[in-house]
């Protein structure tokens, strides 16, 4: 976890690991689903172009707690890669 000095509540978790097929994607929606209903809303960052997050969030019930989903993999304008 990447702590933001300045925001306490504003903190990164990076999920990475080159092996394919390991459960970051799996691993990544349930740490922000655990988040999503607590103090904040999470985000996440999808930095791979296959999406699975992003298709994850698509198919999350609309009745849960909200999940910001960015395309950060997507090289023009329309990604935002600060947050
Ligand atoms: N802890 C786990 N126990 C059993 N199966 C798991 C676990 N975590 C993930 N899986 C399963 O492993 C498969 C791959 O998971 P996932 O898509 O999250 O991996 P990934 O690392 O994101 O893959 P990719 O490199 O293709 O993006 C999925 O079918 C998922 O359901
Ligand atoms: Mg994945």
């Amino acid at each position: 976890m990447l702590i933001t000095p300045s925001r306490d509540n504003l903190n990164r978790i990076v999920v990475l690991n080159p092996k394919g097929g390991c459960g970051k994607s799996t691993i990544a929606t349930n740490i922000a689903a655990c988040y999503a209903g607590q103090s904040s809303v999470p985000a996440i960052m999808d930095f791979d172009p296959q999406g699975s997050t992003l298709a994850w969030l698509e198919r999350r019930p609309s009745n849960l707690p909200p999940i910001h989903g960015i395309a950060a993999f997507k090289k023009s304008m329309q990604a935002t890669r600060s947050w």
